[in-house]
């Protein structure tokens, strides 16, 4: 899985980085070609010459080359790479990845990257679980990156915990992974529907919600990444994805939304219905903004058409349909009743009771309830990683 593919590896300025050799040593064996970015600090851990040695490529630190007048390209390295893996990777880097900092190659290189990054942490203890660290671990997780986790054991500093870095087999393992699962879903076409809907009630006001559309965006740039070819239909939001094969069509209403996705399903092999359609719309739309009265108003509402419901009834073999459920009692049971209800494959169980999960969060707490599976809990995470977790059990399924 690793032969041919090219591996960036940042290293920084930790003692784990005696690793990095051990680490070069086996990406190399498993065919991978390596090249390797130290920080200035890694250099009082580990010599260029050790990793040069072992990459069979000259490792590079500034960002040029003494007095030759040559630069280090770091635009260059960042699209060279299939994917840029930081181990280990100090408390004082992932703070500056996490706030885009980029006073060294590494990290210049690292803003500018567009490949998977996967970061492995090392550090003592007390850094380790310090809330800053912790914190910039999360909007480094949420940007998309991926973590290999330090594990618990005795520290450089003689303490036992959690900060020492993963072992570079296990680093090596995920990167198999993630490579054996890219593509998995090359020649499908994935609809993805995100955000709110804003029903018209006058020109200028609406009937809308607080849904920011950041799952649906993260499932549709986690189908775009296993190779589908995605359409995504999104309600207003601030977000934004520029990846060549995520085509989006940016709606404001039910109806509007409802008419692109029954146009697009009959070509679609897998559709996510993530937006958050509101149920009603005002009967009519005022014309010329409503003026106050002192006598209330009273707006008559009626039933937008129902997306998922309708995608649905025209459902055939080989299409695969996910919703999504917000429940605050009897959460599963009335969740797979919409299962059925909606002819859905599989549908994520949101629990709006639990703290950190839902709206405008960038993290969520799901149940996946599939009707292939067990249902699976994942506990608060990046909408991100629920992502990609929810697109790998898509794959499983589909493939099953
Ligand atoms: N959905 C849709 N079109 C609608 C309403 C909902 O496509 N008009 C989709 C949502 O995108 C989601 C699922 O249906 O995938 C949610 O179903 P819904 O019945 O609205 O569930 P809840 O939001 O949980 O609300 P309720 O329990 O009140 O039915």
């Amino acid at each position: 899985m690793l032969a041919g593919k090219r591996i960036l590896l940042g290293v920084t300025g930790s003692i784990a980085a005696y690793k990095a050799a051990v680490l070069v040593r086996l990406l190399v064996k498993a065919q991978a070609e390596v090249k390797v970015v130290m920080t200035p600090a890694a250099g009082d851990f580990i010599t260029p010459l050790t990793l040069a040695t072992l990459s069979k490529n000259p490792v590079l630190s500034g960002f040029t080359n003494g007095n030759s007048g040559q630069w280090n390209n770091h635009v260059e390295l960042g699209l060279w790479a299939d994917a840029l893996v930081i181990a280990p990777a100090s408390a004082n880097t992932l703070a500056k990845m996490a706030n885009g900092l980029c006073d060294n190659l590494l990290l210049a290189t690292y803003l500018s990257a567009r490949c998977k990054v996967f970061f492995a942490p090392a550090m003592d203890l007390d850094m380790w679980q310090h809330g800053s660290t912790q914190a910039n671990i999360n909007k480094l997780i949420s940007y998309g990156n991926e973590m290999v986790s330090p594990e618990y054991g005795e520290l450089a500093s003689g303490l036992t915990g959690n900060g020492r870095m993963a072992e570079p087999e296990q680093i090596v393992s995920r990167l198999h992974s993630f490579f054996s699962a890219a593509n998995r879903l090359a020649g499908k076409k994935a609809l993805v529907t995100a955000g709110p809907t804003y029903e018209a009630i006058d020109p200028v006001r609406f009937i809308g919600n607080n849904s920011s559309g950041k799952m649906g965006f993260a499932i549709a740039e986690e189908f775009a990444r296993q190779g589908a070819e995605v359409h995504l239909i999104s309600g207003p939001t601030q977000l934004d994805l520029h990846i060549p094969n995520v085509k989006i069509s940016r709606v404001k209403s039910a109806d509007e939304m409802h008419r692109l996705a029954m146009r697009y399903f009959p070509e679609t092999d897998i559709a996510v219905l993530s937006a958050a359609v509101a149920d009603f719309k005002p009967a009519t739309m005022a014309t010329q903004k409503i003026k106050k009265t002192d006598t209330g108003l009273t707006i008559q509402l009626v039933k937008n058409p129902d997306i998922a419901a309708d995608l649905g009834k025209i459902k055939k073999d080989g299409q695969y349909n996910v919703g999504f459920a917000l429940e605050t009692e009897n959460e599963q049971a009335n969740a797979e009743k919409k299962l059925l209800s909606k002819n859905f494959d599989l549908i994520v169980l949101n629990s709006l009771n639990d703290p950190g999960a839902g709206f405008g969060h960038d993290t969520n707490q799901v149940t996946l309830i599939s009707r292939k599976h067990e249902p699976k809990k994942i506990s608060l995470r990046g909408k991100k990683e629920i992502a990609a977790e929810l697109v790998k059990i898509i794959i499983e399924d589909i493939h099953a």
